[in-house]
């Protein structure tokens, strides 16, 4: 089994990566002790290399996946995007934020967004063997719908299932989601590689 350490602190992410790479030989797990990288990167690739960069300190994998993700909205120029974690304080406090904002655009056509997920996969000597970056599509519900997944999920409409993100059952999310496009060329890439 190889282990691969995940540049993250959210359990949910861990969660999710591990369900998609469920047919493969991997595992992947926390980084040691506590993790809270900076991240001063102008887009996502840069924020996880910033987090891959960190894990490297804290672990003895053979290699470090950073997943550095997002919710873009088209009519606020990709707002929250890289800032989606720090929009608000809290889970429910960015929601409300964000549906505040859109408060004034009821057509669906007014609040088109996706998610973005990039990732960066590194050797134990920090050198980026692998990095991606995918985009699930949809738009912005006018309210919360659904209780599964995390963050963003519930007010996000996932175009190709015609259910909110948090109406998906986990193998449904982990097949469709800007996570599982990203995770499934770097479980490619490692397959040919590791
Ligand atoms: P990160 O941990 O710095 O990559 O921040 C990602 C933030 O984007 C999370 O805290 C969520 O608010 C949001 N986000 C990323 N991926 C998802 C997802 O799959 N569902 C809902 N929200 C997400």
């Amino acid at each position: 089994m190889l282990k691969i350490t995940l540049a993250t602190s959210n359990k949910h992410k861990v969660d999710e990566i591990n369900l998609i790479a469920k047919d493969y030989d991997i595992e992947f797990v926390l980084p040691e002790g506590d993790f809270d990288p900076v991240e001063d990167g102008s887009d996502f690739l840069q924020n996880a290399y910033c987090k891959v960069k960190e894990a490297i300190k804290t672990g003895s994998t053979k290699y470090y996946l950073a997943d550095d993700s997002g919710l873009c909205v088209d009519c606020l120029d990709g707002a929250p995007g890289i800032y989606s974690a720090r929009f608000a304080s809290n889970p429910k406090e960015r929601i409300d934020k964000l549906l505040d904002i859109l408060k004034d655009k009821p057509n669906k056509k007014d609040r088109c967004a996706h998610f973005t997920c990039a990732m960066v996969l590194c050797d134990k000597k920090g050198k980026v063997v692998f990095q991606t970056q995918k985009k699930c599509f949809g738009y912005i519900l006018d309210k919360p719908i659904g209780e599964g997944g995390f963050g963003y999920d519930p007010i996000f409409f996932v175009e190709s299932e015609k259910m909110s993100m948090a109406q998906l059952s986990k193998e449904q999310k982990a097949s469709v989601s800007h996570r599982s496009l990203a995770l499934n060329e770097v479980l490619s890439w490692l397959v040919k590689n590791y």
